[in-house]
Order: C-alpha cells, then structure tokens, then sequence
C-alpha cells in the first residue's frame, strides 16, 4: 500500500504590502477595528502578476525543495477561485511554466478549503495507485474580485500562493483526511459570477464581488472545523495529544482561538500569519506550511490542517512530516 507524502512545500507572496493604516485612506475603517476583529495587520496586494504568475513561483519553489524533475510530476492540481480564465484551468499554463510535460493539470475550486481538497484528491490518485507524485497549488488575486468601496470585505483578503509537491511513500504521510460540502448554504459566500449580454436575455453586464455573510460564516467554521477536527482523528484512531500543530485556514484569529477552545487544546499549537498575509483563500494553509517547514517547525511532527469556506466547504486532513 502506498501513501502520499509531502516530500517539498513553497510560496509566493507579491512584494507590495497594504497596511490597515493605508486602508484608513481609502475606507471608512480602522486599524483598530480590522486588528481586534480580524487579528490582521496587512496584506499583500500583486500588481501587474496574476493568478497564475503567482502560482508558478509558489510551485517553482515547492519544487525546488522537493528535488523533482519536472518531467516527472504526474499531476498538477491549481486550488484557486480567482483564476483570470475560465478555461484553460491555470494549472495547464503552470505545466507549461515549469515544463511538467507529461503531467494531468486541472484546478480545483472549493475556495478557502481547495488546498485540503486538493491534498485529498491527489492522495487519493497516489493511494490507488494512479499516481506516484502530485504538486498541488493554492493561489489566489482576490485583490482582483473585491469590492474595495465595501469594508465588510476589502479588508478581509490579501493575494497569495502556496504549494506542496507530494509524493508516493511506504510511510504514511497523510494519514487521513475528512471533506465535505454544505451546498445548502452557498449563499453565504459568493464571489465574481460573471454575467453576460445575450442576444437571448437582458442582463446588465457587472463585476461582481466577493460577498459574506460574515456571522454565519463565522458560526460555520467555528462549529464545523472542531467537528471535523475530532471526526479525522478519530477515523486515524488518534488523540488530539498525538497532534503537534494545527494549520487552520487563516480567516480570523477569533476563529482560531474558539476553535482552540472548543477542542480544548492550548492556542500556541495553532499557528498564526493571518497578522501579515490577511485571508489568502486557497493560498492560506500552503503559505502557512511553508513557513513552519522552512523554521524547521515540522521535523518528524504530526500537524492537522483544516480549511473552511465558500460552497459551503471544509475539510480537516492529519499530516506526518
Ligand atoms: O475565508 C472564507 C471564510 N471566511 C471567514 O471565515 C470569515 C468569517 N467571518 C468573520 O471573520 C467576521 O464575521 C468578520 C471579520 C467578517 C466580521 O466581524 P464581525 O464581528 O462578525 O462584524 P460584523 O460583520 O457583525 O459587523 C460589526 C460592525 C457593523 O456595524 P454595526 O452594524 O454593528 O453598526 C459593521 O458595519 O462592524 C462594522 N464593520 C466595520 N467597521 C469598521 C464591518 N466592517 C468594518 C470595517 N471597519 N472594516
């Protein structure tokens, strides 16, 4: 039997920053507000790179930790909701970027948990045996979707990209791994439903944007995520004493410390940047991975990440590093 594992992980934030000091300049807001509500400080904001520029430098890192040819990546699964086509899916034009010739591409979209459905996905063409390796992608430009007149949600989000290369090991890596999806709810959350003049219908031709129903998302997650959380782990048959870290989805330290409550584990096992990236959607968890990896956080650890979001969605998955 094989199992997946993350053999390399990397990331790419664009260079400018966008305090909440500068967000006072051009909304009714605060720093106060945003920072003890949200527990985030700034963000960062990509110019002139896309979605899928983003992407290929968080893959071109992950791959260079992970020491694989590109020729031998196998799949290729983009985790985005803000990609700038609607086909081809920007995992074709990260194959091309990095020159992964004789990979499957396609990007997934299941919003701020597409990283844990992405890691889910490949696993599961890794463990049945399809597979030998996947790199899997979250990257978002929800600069380019937000609403920046509408303070419920410009100062939520920030631009971003993580990644993981995975591969097939005798060792179990993922060990195990919970999604789910709420349709019921989809409401909620919405972003960027493009509308089109037909010849056929009326229809104003409009952006829209991103749009929360910032409360019940916050009920969701908070009742969800521990839920899920205490399902993985019992389906691992482990103990939340076996588990090192939590990576969460970073959406708002307040979502952290309840959860953290709620499962009645101490908050410093939950790591944190929501202060310097915002919400970074898909991107978040990779971004998040990447740092604790790269400050030799996760050597021989056990870590579970969850993501929570638009659909409704989450997941919960345990990891061995
Ligand atoms: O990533 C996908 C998953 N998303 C999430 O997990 C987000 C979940 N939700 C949240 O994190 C929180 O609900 C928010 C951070 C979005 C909002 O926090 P809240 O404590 O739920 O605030 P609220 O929306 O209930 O608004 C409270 C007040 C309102 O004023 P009134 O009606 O009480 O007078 C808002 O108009 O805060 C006001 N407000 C602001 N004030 C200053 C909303 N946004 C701002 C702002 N600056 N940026």
């Amino acid at each position: 039997m094989k199992y997946g594992k993350i053999i390399g992980t990397g990331k790419y934030l664009p260079k400018r920053i966008l305090t909440n000091i500068d967000l006072e300049q051009i909304i009714d807001t605060t720093d106060d507000w945003i920072y003890s509500r949200t527990g985030i400080k700034e963000r960062r904001i990509a110019d002139d790179e896309t979605c899928y520029d983003l992407a290929i430098l968080a893959a071109k890192d992950a791959l260079k930790a992970s020491e694989l040819d590109p020729e031998n990546i196998d799949l290729i699964i983009v985790a985005t909701m803000t990609a700038e086509y609607a086909t081809p899916a920007i995992s074709c034009l990260v194959q091309k970027a990095i020159g992964a010739k004789n990979a499957l591409a396609f990007d997934l979209s299941a919003a701020c948990s597409g990283f844990v459905f992405a890691i889910h996905t490949a696993n599961q063409f890794i463990m049945n045996g399809t597979f030998n390796n996947a790199l899997i992608i979250g990257s978002e430009k929800l600069s380019n979707i937000i609403n920046w007149e509408d303070r419920n949600t410009c100062v939520l989000f920030g631009d971003g990209a993580g990644a993981v290369v995975v591969e097939a090991s005798e060792e179990q890596g993922i060990i195990e791994t919970i999604c789910r999806s709420v349709g019921e709810d989809y409401a909620c959350l919405t972003a960027g439903i493009k509308r089109i003049k037909t010849p056929f219908k009326n229809v104003n031709i409009e952006q829209d944007f991103i749009e929360m129903e910032g409360r019940e998302v916050f009920e969701f997650a908070c009742t969800k995520v521990p839920q899920c959380i205490e399902e993985v782990l019992e389906k691992a048959k482990l103990e939340k004493s076996d588990i090192d870290y939590y990576i969460l989805h970073q959406a708002n330290t307040r979502i952290i410390s309840k959860v953290a409550k709620k499962l009645s584990e101490p908050l410093d096992k939950f790591y944190t940047n929501m202060e310097f990236y915002g919400n970074t959607s898909s991107a978040s968890i990779g971004i998040a991975l990447d740092e604790m990896v790269k400050a030799g956080k996760l050597k021989n650890k056990k870590v579970i990440l969850a993501g929570f979001g638009a659909g409704l969605t989450y997941g919960a998955s345990i990891i061995q590093f």
